[in-house]
């Protein structure tokens, strides 16, 4: 977790020598993404440090979330789904508002978490040790360097005394549970890394052993929803706890009503291979939490992404968890103008929709807002926004946010005068939608 451009993505990026980063929308990132990390790996990357790394987890299940400031639902939602928690903070920036933002998520969870203070390859004269150890890295600097290192440190601890936490580099940190541990880190040339991995992996098992004990309560999150070719509409879950199987009787939110249906196959990325990406698939009777998974399964079509997956047991009463999945879509749809005047939004998760119906509410914006959609925008969608055009014509507008629209619904909206803006950057559709407004006036 941490501000928009700490450098979140990159570090995962180094850590899996991947690219995601560079393949977002304007470099930002606007989605949950999981990564699988096996133990072997980790084992591998943290191999100079000589810890042959006492690993007795199976691996790490990492998951990204964005630091921009409409994405709090997004970032809440990370922090609710992690045992432990790395917070990246760009030692260029110091504290930033979505840095203070997430640690106080952090805080209110009791989530235990780790500074990476990150783009240490900023501060000027660094000199580039690839994938070292920080000490290491740090001792073939001049005393420029680790002056001006050390005066950024000093600071940074101070801002977070302001906040009421206690920091030290994790090497001197002698009172771990006490005082926040820092480890410097580089996204780009990777000094830092071994000891992040290292360190994460240690601290979770010496003072986590009970809550990283596997459970065998369900508990799992559908991230997205995707149309896959060959496997039809798909859902995307993080399971955090328990273990799914195929043939599994399960419930998720649909946009009108919860879906009853049961687990055709559940596969997975390959490790080190982030789940927003796409790719070849490993297929699985059945898997243990903590993964990423891809779920295919029969009328999923209208399945909300952001909303938590039920499996159904023997002695389970069905009407209670039906229910139970369909509590998060009506605090959504409680956020609708009771007017019935304002624009149609669409996004393609619940998460991104709750993030821009939070932007269009936000004072600078405030566009109200008559109905919503899920996922690509349909006919369907058109006729509900044209509702509008008898109304108050200038809403009659799709605020269309990270979705395709369909050519028959490009075609409806022109011969019914429907506006559809389309943008995979938030805060450029309030722009497309002000430049509109204002050309009406003129
Ligand atoms: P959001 O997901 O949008 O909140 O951002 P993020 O925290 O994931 O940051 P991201 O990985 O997108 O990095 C932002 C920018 O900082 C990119 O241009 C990166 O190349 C750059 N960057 C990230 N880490 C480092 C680093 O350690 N050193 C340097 N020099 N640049 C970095
Ligand atoms: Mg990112
Ligand atoms: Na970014």
């Amino acid at each position: 977790m941490g501000h928009v451009d700490a450098g979140k993505t990159k570090l995962l990026d180094c850590i899996r020598g991947t690219n995601v980063q560079e393949g977002e929308a304007g470099g930002i990132t606007q989605q949950i993404g999981a990564t699988y990390l096996p133990a072997e790996n980790i084992r591998e990357r943290t191999m100079e440090l000589r810890a042959d790394a006492q690993l007795n987890v199976p691996g790490v299940l990492v998951i990204d979330t964005p630091g921009h400031e409409s994405f709090t639902n997004l970032r809440s939602r990370g922090s609710s789904l992690c045992d432990i928690a790395i917070l990246v903070v760009d030692i260029t920036h110091r504290l930033q508002p979505q840095t203070i933002e997430s640690l106080n998520l952090l805080r209110m969870r009791n989530t235990e978490f780790i500074v990476a203070l990150n783009k240490v390859d900023r501060i000027s004269g660094w000199k580039k040790c690839k994938n070292a150890p920080f000490v290491k890295a740090i001792r073939q600097q001049t005393e420029d360097v680790k002056d001006l290192f050390n005066m950024k440190l000093a600071e940074i601890k101070t801002q977070f005394q302001d906040q009421g936490l206690n920091t030290e580099l994790y090497y001197k940190n002698k009172e771990k549970g006490e005082c926040l541990s820092i480890v410097p880190t580089s996204a780009i040339s990777g000094e830092g890394i071994p000891d992040l991995l290292l360190f994460l992996v240690q601290w979770a098992q010496k003072t986590m052993v009970e809550k990283l004990t596997y459970v065998d309560k369900v508990q799992c999150t559908v991230l997205e929803v995707k149309v896959i070719e060959g496997h039809g509409t798909t859902i995307d879950v993080v399971l955090v706890n328990g273990e799914l199987h195929e043939g599994d009787q399960i419930v998720v939110c649909g946009l009108q009503e919860p879906i009853v249906t049961t687990v055709r196959a559940l596969l997975t990325s390959h490790p080190m291979k982030e789940s927003r990406v796409k790719g070849t698939y490993l297929h699985h009777k059945k898997i243990k939490a903590a993964q990423s998974i891809k779920i295919t399964a029969q009328g999923l079509e209208h399945a909300v992404a952001g909303t938590c997956l039920h499996v159904v047991g023997p002695d389970d009463d069905m009407d209670a968890i039906k229910n139970s999945v369909m509590e998060d879509m009506e605090s959504v749809m409680s956020r609708i103008e009771k007017s019935g005047e304002g624009v149609y939004v669409q996004a393609s998760t619940l998460g991104s929709l709750e993030a821009l119906l939070e932007f269009l509410k936000s004072p600078a914006v405030r566009i109200p807002v008559s109905g919503i959609g899920i996922g690509p925008v349909h006919k369907k969608d058109i006729m509900k926004a044209g509702v509008m055009l008898e109304k108050k014509k200038e809403d009659a507008i799709i605020l269309a946010f990270d979705v395709k629209v369909t050519t028959e619904a490009r075609e409806l909206a022109d011969d019914m005068g429907v506006k559809i803006f389309c943008a995979d950057i938030i805060y450029h559709l309030f722009d497309l939608y002000k430049d509109y407004i204002e050309k009406i006036k003129e």
